[in-house]
């Protein structure tokens, strides 16, 4: 089986792939837009887990190098797990548009230009998974981080879609909704609503995928505490200026 991780930097990502070499043996490809640091984790996997582990120049954003990117891979994958994400500061996005840009763009846009590549593969081929890392924040538009939100609510529509689409082939698509979870992307932020230790999950992704399930949250209490809050009243919400 083979592996590939989209934003091979992703510390989700990663934890992930983890599993996979642990539990399945599967060969890795790392594809990011540093290579640096990509060919360290590469090599860091492979001696831990005595699998092969590849990595692959790959820009999200760079739309029309996706075709060319995904005809060299050798080998092909099986499982695709699109980890790549920005999160840029709310504040920052609201005053200068190309912030917000970049974030619409590498969260979305840039998941739509390499995922339908993908897709029409796994399509013809009739079997293969694509696991794609959304957020809970694209549930419900707060002050703090709308524009980010805006775009894991469109990525969720559209894996919803995708699946809807590929269904039939025999292709599945998994949504990922993780919670806070402690990497990189959210360093010196903190979370109200608790957070998930990142092997949790790492092994929850991998566990959506052996069971053949459709949309998760990670760590165990994230669907209630979401189930709450997609349930606040607006006129209340409106008030609740601390989200
Ligand atoms: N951590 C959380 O609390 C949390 C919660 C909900 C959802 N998520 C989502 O989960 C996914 C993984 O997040 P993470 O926590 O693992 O964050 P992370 O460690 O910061 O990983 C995100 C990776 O995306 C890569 N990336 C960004 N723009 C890219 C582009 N244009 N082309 C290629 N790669 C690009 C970055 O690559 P570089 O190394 O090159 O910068 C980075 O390594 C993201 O989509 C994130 O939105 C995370």
């Amino acid at each position: 089986m083979v592996v590939l991780i989209l934003g091979g930097n992703s510390e989700i990502g990663i934890a992930a792939a983890e599993q996979f070499a642990n539990n399945e043996r599967a060969e890795i490809i790392l594809a990011s837009r540093n290579m640096e640091e990509a060919d360290n984790k590469a090599e860091e996997l492979s001696r831990k887990y005595k699998i092969p582990v590849h990595t692959a120049a790959f820009d999200a954003r760079d739309y029309d190098s996706h075709q060319g990117f995904y005809d060299e891979l050798d080998p092909r994958p099986d499982v695709v797990i699109q980890a790549f994400g920005i999160l840029n500061n709310q504040k920052e996005c609201q005053k200068d548009f190309q912030k917000a840009r970049q974030m619409l763009e590498a969260n979305l846009v840039g998941a739509v230009s390499i995922l339908e590549i993908i897709a029409a593969d796994f399509e013809e081929k009739g079997e293969g998974t694509i696991i794609g890392l959304s957020s809970v924040a694209g549930e419900r538009g707060r002050q703090s981080s709308y524009i980010y939100a805006a775009s894991k609510a469109g990525l969720t529509v559209y894996l919803d879609g995708l699946r809807h689409r590929l269904y039939p082939s025999g292709a599945q698509v998994i949504t990922v909704l993780p919670g806070f979870v402690p990497t990189k992307m959210v360093a010196g932020r903190t979370s109200k609503f608790g957070e998930t230790p990142l092997p949790i999950a790492g092994r929850d992704i991998y566990k959506a995928w052996k069971k053949g399930r459709h949309k998760i949250y990670t760590g165990s209490k994230m669907r209630w505490i979401m189930a709450a809050i997609r349930n606040i009243p607006e006129s209340r919400m409106l008030k609740m200026r601390d989200l």
